[in-house]
């Protein structure tokens, strides 16, 4: 058997070994990324006189056609091959015999697959972001249905004080909204040629990267061959971006799973999307959210498990670094399989504003009521004492701030006049709010014009 080193041995490799060793079975995912790179490559060979422009355009031509059948023949993309690179060697040195064992004049694998996956995520991440937004489409149209209904908010899980159904759903936008960023960001780490590094020194070509970079559509090369063949820095940048848009879906999951619980039942899961028990009939599960809370350890562990693997590396490239690529794919495949799934529940959650408006009243408005005291005067500290005496009482009588006639009201403070039932009600909490980022409702439209108005900026990318 030969393969790109076998030159150097006086014997085939172990079979096993040799397996054990080979990526093609995973990285076969960058086909198209080591087609575009190894034609750029050959184009600038070309330029150093190490082609001729025949034998470039040869190549050229032979990469398009590889391409074209990988496109049109699922199974064409496979072989005994170790990994993608020598895949891609192996038929053009079968199809233009010589020329193809030009191609890898003064390039390594080693920079190679930094190249591949580069451009992999570069065409791949903008899909990503595309989910997250529909996602977050899907929440400013919930937003948007919710109108001015209310609910309560939880702090310590407890209930804390009411909000707009339309508030809730735009919290779990903010965040989805900075993992698109931070998912651009993982993309220009990527964007930066490492061709010319060679296997770590550099090339003795006088290949022009910058044109190379500029061909191949990067904005920069990297600054450093050394560093070039083992740095797989943008690996992490993106697992992370992809674990924490993954803890942001798990939390997200996680509040609808106990929102539509039947204990709080402020939403319905459409039927399409739960599932019911071989057991016991009454059941209606909701899996999906589950699956999707579940696989945030996976996308975390494919991220810890890549810093792991480089953490202890001695500069230069090392085959340790072999494993950053089903990391990859791994963190892709969840994520984009969760944003999907995440993305069909979240249109198809329908509100009970009935049950969530009564879940908005009761003690949760005894903020308003010590805000009501200040009003009237009182220090903040002293309202706050007042107003717990006032929730002790209510609470071992079993009832709430609705139920007081002014003579209660007064007997807990004289400053307390008429107004003070008109004011103490879910619906005047919400209005009272004054900040931009609160769930006053003027507040909240203007927010969810803006995560309209960024939808719409998105163009062509959504
Ligand atoms: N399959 C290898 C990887 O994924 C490609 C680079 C191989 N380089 C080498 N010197 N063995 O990292």
């Amino acid at each position: 058997m030969t393969n790109l080193w076998s030159g150097r041995f006086d014997t085939a490799p172990d079979a096993a070994a040799f397996d054990f060793g080979a990526s093609f079975r995973f990285d076969r995912r960058l086909f198209e990324d080591d087609v575009t790179g190894s034609a750029a490559w050959a184009r600038a060979l070309r330029k150093t006189g190490v082609l001729t422009p025949d034998e470039a355009a040869q190549l050229e031509q032979t990469l398009a056609s590889l391409r074209e059948e990988a496109r049109t023949n699922a199974g064409f993309v496979a072989g005994d091959d170790e990994d993608v690179h020598s895949f891609v060697e192996r038929l053009l040195v079968e199809r233009v015999g010589d020329a193809g064992r030009r191609l890898h004049t003064g390039r390594s694998r080693n920079e190679q697959v930094s190249l591949d996956l580069r451009l992999y995520l570069r065409r791949r991440i903008p899909l990503l972001q595309r989910a997250v937004a529909a996602v977050v489409d899907a929440l400013a149209a919930q937003a948007a249905s919710a109108g001015d209904a209310l609910m309560p908010s939880f702090t310590h899980f407890r209930p804390a004080q009411p909000v707009l159904v339309a508030h809730f759903f735009l919290s779990h936008a903010a965040p989805l909204r900075r993992d698109f960023a931070r998912l651009a960001g993982a993309r220009d780490e990527a964007d930066a040629l490492p061709l010319g590094s060679g296997a770590i020194a550099g090339t003795a070509y006088s290949v022009d990267v910058d044109a190379l970079a500029a061909d191949l559509g990067f904005s920069r090369i990297v600054d450093n061959s050394m560093d070039a063949s083992s740095d797989r820095d943008f690996a992490a940048t993106f697992l992370y971006a992809c674990a924490l848009t993954m803890v942001h879906l798990s939390r997200l999951a996680e509040d609808l799973i106990i929102f539509c619980g039947d204990e709080h039942r402020f939403f319905e899961l459409s039927d399409a999307l739960s599932t019911g028990s071989s057991m016991m009939p009454q059941k209606k599960n909701p899996d999906p959210l589950e699956l999707v809370r579940g696989k945030s350890g996976r996308a975390i562990g494919h991220l810890v498990g890549m810093l792991t693997t480089i953490k202890g590396l001695p500069t230069g490239y090392n085959k340790d670094l072999q494993e950053d690529k089903e990391a990859v794919f791994g963190a892709e495949d969840t994520l984009s399989g969760c944003l999907a799934v995440v993305r069909s529940v979240a249109r198809g959650l329908t509100l009970n504003a009935e049950r969530t408006t009564a879940a908005a009243s009761g003690l949760l408005l005894a903020t308003d009521v010590a805000d009501y005291l200040v009003g009237k005067g009182m220090p903040f500290r002293r309202a706050h004492e007042v107003v717990g005496a006032l929730v002790r009482k209510l609470i071992a009588e079993k009832r709430d701030f609705e139920t007081l006639s002014l003579a209660e009201w007064r007997a807990a403070s004289e400053l307390c006049e008429a107004d003070v039932i008109a004011r103490v009600t879910p619906a005047v909490s919400v209005q009272a709010k004054r900040t931009p980022q609160s769930t006053a409702p003027d507040a909240v439209r203007a927010r969810l014009a803006d995560v309209r108005r960024w939808l719409d900026g998105l163009g062509d990318l959504c």
